[in-house]
């Protein structure tokens, strides 16, 4: 038998209902703010990538599903959205002047990461990204369409993590300072870390490791090396939070893994989740469309794993009762009975009522069954005798009352 890729999955019966619940939910609440959705393809070229996320994070290392296509050009699966749509936004000129960009996107990621639970080769991001706007009410526009959506979808146990990576002059500046103390601290720090201090050095903050995670509590706190613009918008985005009561915990060592941020950077976390415990992360990116070739434009979003907001309210119980709603089951004897039973289930399905029709010839006996399974409200049942004097005969299968009416009455009937 041949085997799905590791890491990846099959959907369907009950887990692809659980999907259609989120979309849903997704759909109302990004157009409760005004977003709307962008499609782009799932590959694009590799230079997309190696220009945006930086070449020292682990997703540009060591992720990539990178090919060379037919034509000799090297292709990417893409790995995250952003840097897609923001190739896309500039490419097709969707900013316009004094107006936000709002969009917000669903679809398959790949990464080549090791899978366990909470983490796939092939998984999926829903998220939402504004565009032009340098204010920190942006910031919290996003926050607060991500706590509308969690919320609507009945997630009440999370924990909402923020932070504030400065501008590039305030980050320079605590670079700096945390390179010296880091390097004073070398060798009590793994070698992963060690090997970071070269290349990402950012990344040592947020390493689970426990020899750095010793280190690091007595590293300097970036928030104390934000300047007088950086401090201002992070103040602003904290100020409205608190206005809202959107519940936030401070965590200055909270970097993220992808290099295009800065000021604020968030995380969304569960204890349901295991040691995979980021449903979504975001921040601010004002330098991207730049380092991707197009004109300054700030912007700031987010992304959230929806196999974990999935894993999540499976944990918590959340999903409500999904069952698979037939209204009418149509019995039939057959042959000498399938068109009259083809027209009356037409008739029925026209006028907006799931109805089931036995496919496999089977005896009346079985289809009951099957009507039974399927949580059927009626069964019509048509036999010889209903056909030749053109009736039905209609079946209320929870009281079991039964009555036969001319089939030219079917539209005048509601099944409830
Ligand atoms: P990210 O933190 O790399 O950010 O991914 C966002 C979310 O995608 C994660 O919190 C996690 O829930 C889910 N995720 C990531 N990798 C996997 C995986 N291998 N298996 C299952 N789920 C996964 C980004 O991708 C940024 N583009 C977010 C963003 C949007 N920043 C600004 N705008």
């Amino acid at each position: 038998m041949i085997q799905n890729v590791r890491g990846t999955k099959d959907l369907f019966f009950n887990d692809i209902e659980k999907w259609h619940f989120l979309e849903e939910k997704i759909k109302k609440v990004t157009s409760l703010f005004g977003y709307s959705e962008l499609r782009t393809p799932i590959f694009e070229k590799t230079e997309v990538f190696l220009r945006s996320i930086g070449e020292n994070t682990d997703i540009v290392n060591k992720e990539m599903y990178t090919f060379l296509d037919k034509g000799g050009e090297s292709i990417t699966l893409r790995p995250e959205m952003t840097a897609s749509l923001v190739r896309s936004v500039i490419q097709n000129n969707l900013t316009q002047e004094y107006s936000a960009l709002r969009l917000w996107y669903l679809g398959p990621f790949f990464r080549y990461e090791r899978p366990q639970k909470g983490r796939l080769r092939q998984f999926h991001q829903f998220g939402v990204e504004c565009i032009s706007s340098p204010h920190p009410e942006s910031d919290v526009e996003i926050i607060q369409l991500a706590y509308q959506l969690i919320k609507e979808i009945g997630i009440d146990e999370f924990i909402f993590e923020i932070n504030s990576l400065g501008n590039e002059s305030s980050r320079k500046t605590y670079i700096e300072t945390l390179e010296i103390f880091l390097n004073e601290n070398k060798d009590k720090l793994s070698n992963e870390s060690q090997n970071r201090l070269s290349t990402n050095i950012l990344r040592v903050l947020d390493s689970k490791d426990e020899r750095d995670k010793a280190v690091v509590s007595n590293a300097p706190n970036i928030l104390n090396y934000l300047d007088d613009q950086s401090k201002y918008h992070f103040d602003i985005v904290l100020k409205l939070l608190d206005n809202l009561k959107i519940p936030y915990r401070l965590e200055p060592k909270l970097v993220r893994g992808l290099d295009y941020y800065s000021h604020t950077v968030f995380e969304f976390r569960s204890t349901a989740l295991g040691s995979q415990d980021a449903f979504g992360g975001g921040g601010r990116y004002n330098s991207l469309f730049e380092q991707l070739g197009g004109k300054p434009t700030p912007a700031v979003g987010f992304a959230m794993g929806v196999e974990r907001l999935i894993l999540i309210s499976e944990q918590l119980n959340k999903f409500p009762k999904l069952n698979n709603n037939c209204d009418i089951y149509v019995v039939h004897s057959g042959e000498s009975t399938l068109e009259y039973a083809n027209n009356i289930s037409k008739i029925l399905r026209e006028k907006n009522y799931m109805v089931l029709m036995d496919l496999q010839r089977r005896s009346f006996k079985a289809q009951f069954r099957e009507a039974d399974k399927s949580n059927a409200k009626y069964c019509i049942i048509i036999g010889e005798n209903e056909v030749n004097n053109n009736k039905i005969t209609i079946k209320n299968l929870k009281s079991g009352e039964q009555a036969e009416i001319a089939s030219n009455l079917l539209n005048t009937i509601k099944f409830e």
